[in-house]
């Protein structure tokens, strides 16, 4: 479990990025949700932290390949492989990033 940062720091239509290996990218969406996913586009190397968040997808700023932040799924070329998806909790104000065990599951 990884702390990321207050969840009044994060603000909605933001994102955040924690240097893990692989970074993971944590968002938090206009609707208040919070997702996190591997970082790095499996495309190509870019930082989806960097991207444009709207609802619950997240566009690579390189390619303008889309992945769905619920279920890591690409859901558009040219990416075609799923990025992990995490878990995340908010805990006396924290949030914290639960890192997948495997590619391709939540933990
Ligand atoms: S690097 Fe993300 S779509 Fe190409």
């Amino acid at each position: 479990m990884i702390p990321v940062c207050r969840f009044e720091n994060l603000p909605e239509g933001e994102s955040v990025r924690i240097e893990t290996t692989p970074p993971i990218a944590v968002f938090r969406t206009e609707d208040g949700e919070l997702y996190a996913i591997d970082d790095t586009c499996t495309h190509q190397d870019a930082s989806l932290s960097e991207g444009w968040l709207e609802g619950c997808l997240v566009e690579c700023p390189l390619h303008a390949a889309s992945f769905d932040l619920r279920t890591g799924q690409p859901t558009c070329l040219p990416a075609r492989r799923p990025v992990r998806t995490h878990r995340v909790s908010v805990d006396d104000g924290m949030i914290y990033v639960h890192v997948a065990a495997e590619e391709g599951t939540a933990a």
